[in-house]
């Protein structure tokens, strides 16, 4: 029924105002004078079918609202989305049958029903044929591994847990397509990686997964193909190990230095033996990351250089190159922050 890659995205925009504009206001019909915000900046993207797709920024990049655009949640401002070679603007109906959501600041479960009932709520919600849906309900809470809990009060679960079901809620249509926001925010390491487990087994099951994360490493692991996007504009797009070849150094060396005097001169002397990918003062601290050929020739002058400007490195660290630093590189910002 449907053809064409996963997702199919070309020059989608979303211009907001900013704050509220009175009822009197339009009931005057008096020009919108409010202040325009850009958050999606005309971005081109394409994700195949059976690929996990991550799209990676900092906070406020515009990684929410691309997805609620995708999802038929927001209008596009001007753009054109095609989920499995369908319009959103003029088929939405059928893009939502197609796609499962798991967006943030959803209203999402009943704390007060079982993880079953939850999904049998759902299930009537989102039209799934009665026929099917105890089948559905049955394999959705096998993929996130909550079968067993299938019959417990929701508000007894951990939050890794409720996050699964968010998921197997987002199973019931038995979509191709699933899009994930921020899929693993606010869980604990081991609920993350497990939840990150049940996104390969949706990958596994021959679906496409689109997610969202500010996690390099989640990014790193998980996705096939990566989109790294700031202030709404899609800055790099390719495979985590592709992006990561762009730095093209051998060893990524971070420095805390205790300094007092000025940064400029000591900044100078270490860019002689690296290339200094960031600096950032805090009162008395220079935190410096540098990318270099090789760790053992640049920490020796490193060492020599602080000395010479009076200066003391307090810790030395030794990383491989990661997507941060493509992101550095990218920005000149650490996607931390
Ligand atoms: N409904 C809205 N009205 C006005 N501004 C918004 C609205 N939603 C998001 N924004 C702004 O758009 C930018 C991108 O937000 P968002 O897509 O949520 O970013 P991300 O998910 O990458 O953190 C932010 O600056 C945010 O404040
Ligand atoms: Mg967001």
């Amino acid at each position: 029924m449907t053809a064409g890659p996963a997702v199919e995205v070309t020059g989608l925009t979303k211009v907001f105002e900013k704050g509220r504009r009175t009822i009197w206001q339009r009931l005057r019909r008096e020009p919108d004078t409010r202040e325009k915000f850009v958050a999606v900046k005309g971005i081109d993207l394409r994700v195949e079918r059976g690929e996990i797709f991550g799209v990676l920024g900092p906070n406020g990049a515009g990684k929410t609202t691309t997805l609620r655009m995708l999802a038929t949640l927001l209008e596009p401002t001007s753009g054109d989305v095609r989920i499995l070679g369908i319009d959103v603007k003029t088929h939405p109906r059928e893009v939502r049958a197609n796609l499962g959501a798991m967006l943030s600041g959803e209203r999402s479960l009943y704390w007060k029903l079982t993880a079953r009932e939850n999904l049998e709520y759902f299930a009537a919600l989102y039209h799934v044929p009665p026929k099917e849906a105890t089948a559905r309900i049955e394999s959705a809470l096998v993929a996130v591994k909550l079968a067993d809990r299938a019959d417990d009060y929701v508000e007894r679960y951990s939050t890794g847990m409720r996050q699964r079901l968010a998921l197997a809620r987002a199973l019931l249509p038995d979509p191709p397509l699933v899009i994930l926001d921020e899929p693993t925010v606010g869980l604990d390491p081991q609920s993350a990686r497990d939840l990150r487990d049940r996104v390969r087994e949706l990958k596994r099951q021959g679906r496409t997964v689109l997610l969202t994360t500010h996690y390099m490493e989640e990014a790193d692991q998980l996705c096939d193909r990566i989109a790294i996007i700031d202030h709404g504009v899609i800055v790099a797009l390719d495979t985590p190990a592709a992006l990561k070849r762009r730095i093209r150094a051998g060893e990524v060396v971070t420095l805390e230095i205790a300094l007092t005097g000025d940064d400029a001169a000591l900044l100078a002397r270490l860019g002689n033996a690296a290339s200094i990918a960031r600096s950032e003062r805090h009162n008395g601290t220079l935190a410096v990351t540098a990318h270099c050929a090789s760790a053992r020739d640049f920490v020796p002058a490193a060492f020599d250089a602080a000395r010479s400007e009076g200066a003391t490195i307090q810790h030395v660290e030794v990383v491989p190159v990661s997507l941060e630093d493509v992101f550095i590189s990218l920005t000149g910002r650490a996607l931390r922050e």
